[in-house]
């Protein structure tokens, strides 16, 4: 494969450098030498027609399962990456809770070895904030630093214990890696299924009160506040989150957020199928909480789209709503929900949708030279076609759990280039 790639006559868009302009894109051996600038042809160069195209940074996830070690029968390294590829996503953060979890150093160094020998996106690990996940004693932040986590989380599991949240705090403000808070007061959310509501009083379904979130998102922000440390609050999906976001960054604390694509598409209306691909963990709110989320992101409150990319086999979400496990897959549908759901709406600009994909979370896990396109960064890169519009048909995913099945959607990434190499084009994976 040829080390030069000229993309011509492409959209480029750069929220990184305010840059949106019909033109050129240069990249050689692995990294950006121009973006928005004309580029002669160079012999040898491999050519890519980007014309009524966008050229973009790679997509970043920061939320990504995969279940590798312990269940690769929903998801594999591997597969996990295939998907994030055929997405348009580069680059994928994934979560400590796998079996079993990545609370140690070998843990960490499992995941970067198998990820560089067969994964075809770049990987970036989250460790465990305590051991096992279990929310009692902190795992060895340094060490887990050292060896190349990029933030600690005890995501799916909510660390209940205050004292324990503060001391992760002060260490993540001493080691500089944030906190992924799944914020969750367990004794609220109980056995609860879906959002507490009209809707599942009408379903029979028991509720998970948005009090749950925000009891803990507020806890974890007076604590922020107290040690200086560095919060990041996972799965935005209710108004007083945002709220309580919104006050937290005016008054100083060093907080950043996220939601993802199925809060802001779906409600707790969709749960009146029984589908189980719509039970996620927090559940899917109301259409005042889904307003006040893509207000949100709008004024940037909430900082980024993740996917929460939450792999679970056919087996196991057959069951009955009350029985099949919490999560969704979002990888490949992170980008088109995005595009049809509020650029295609004009709830966001373009810019402003390609900025909460690439450079925000670049920003908040301080992944340096990605999100960007500026001379010299990584070049990581999607291709992608507003336009196109497509029926979800099949996932690369090796798990199927989307309500998104069947949905027509527009704007899909064509080309997927990761560190220089292209790893997808026109729907095919190339990891040759
Ligand atoms: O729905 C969810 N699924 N929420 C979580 O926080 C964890 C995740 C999973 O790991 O399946
Ligand atoms: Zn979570």
């Amino acid at each position: 494969m040829s080390k030069t790639i000229i993309i011509k006559n492409g959209r480029v868009i750069d929220p990184s450098q305010k840059l949106d302009k019909v033109s050129d894109v240069l990249i050689s051996d692995g990294k950006i030498i121009s973006a928005g600038k004309p580029v002669k042809n160079k012999p040898g160069a491999k050519i890519i027609n980007a014309k009524n195209k966008i050229v973009v940074p790679g997509l970043i996830d920061i939320h990504t399962h995969l279940r590798e070690p312990g269940h690769e029968e929903e998801e594999t390294i591997a597969s996990g990456c295939m998907a994030a590829a055929s997405g348009g996503v580069t680059s994928i953060c994934c979560m400590p809770n796998t079996h079993p979890v990545i609370d140690n150093q070998t843990a960490v160094e499992f995941i970067l070895l198998k990820a560089r020998n067969e994964g075809i996106v770049n990987v970036f690990p989250i460790g465990s904030v305590t051991k096992g996940s279990l929310g009692e004693e902190l795992a060895e932040i340094g060490e887990l630093k050292k060896e190349g986590v990029v933030a600690i989380s005890d995501d799916g599991n909510s660390i209940m214990n205050a004292m324990v949240m503060r001391r992760a705090l002060e260490y993540s403000k001493m080691f500089e890696i944030p906190v992924i808070a799944h914020c969750e007061d367990t004794s609220l959310s109980k056995n609860g299924v879906m959002n507490e509501g009209y809707v599942s009083s009408l379903l029979g379904l028991r509720g998970i009160p948005k009090e749950s979130e925000e009891v803990m998102v507020s806890r974890d922000i007076i604590l922020a506040g107290l040690t200086k440390g560095y919060l990041h609050i996972a799965h935005v999906s209710t108004k007083g989150t945002v709220d309580l976001i919104r006050n937290a960054k005016k008054s100083g604390v060093n907080i950043t957020a996220e939601t993802c694509p199925h809060y802001f598409v779906l409600t707790d209306e969709c749960v009146k199928n029984y589908d189980t691909n719509t039970k996620v963990k927090p559940p899917l709110r109301t259409k005042e909480d889904q307003q006040a989320i893509i207000e949100a992101l709008r004024d940037g409150t909430i900082d980024c789209i993740a996917s929460d990319h939450a792999p679970h086999t056919i087996e196991e979400k057959n069951k009955e709503y009350d029985l099949a496990p919490f999560g969704l897959i979002g990888l490949e549908t992170i980008l088109p929900l995005t595009i049809t759901y509020l650029v295609k709406t004009k709830k966001l600009t373009l810019m402003q949708a390609i900025d909460r994909l690439t450079r925000c979370p670049a920003e908040v896990l301080n992944l340096k030279n990605r999100g960007t396109l500026k001379p010299g960064s990584i070049a990581d890169v999607s291709i992608i076609d507003i336009e196109k519009e497509d029926t979800i048909k099949e996932f690369v995913s090796k798990s199927k759990n989307s309500p998104f099945l069947g949905w027509k959607l527009s704007g899909f990434a064509v080309t997927t280039i990761v560190g220089g190499k292209v790893v997808m084009d026109n729907g095919k994976i190339i990891s040759g």
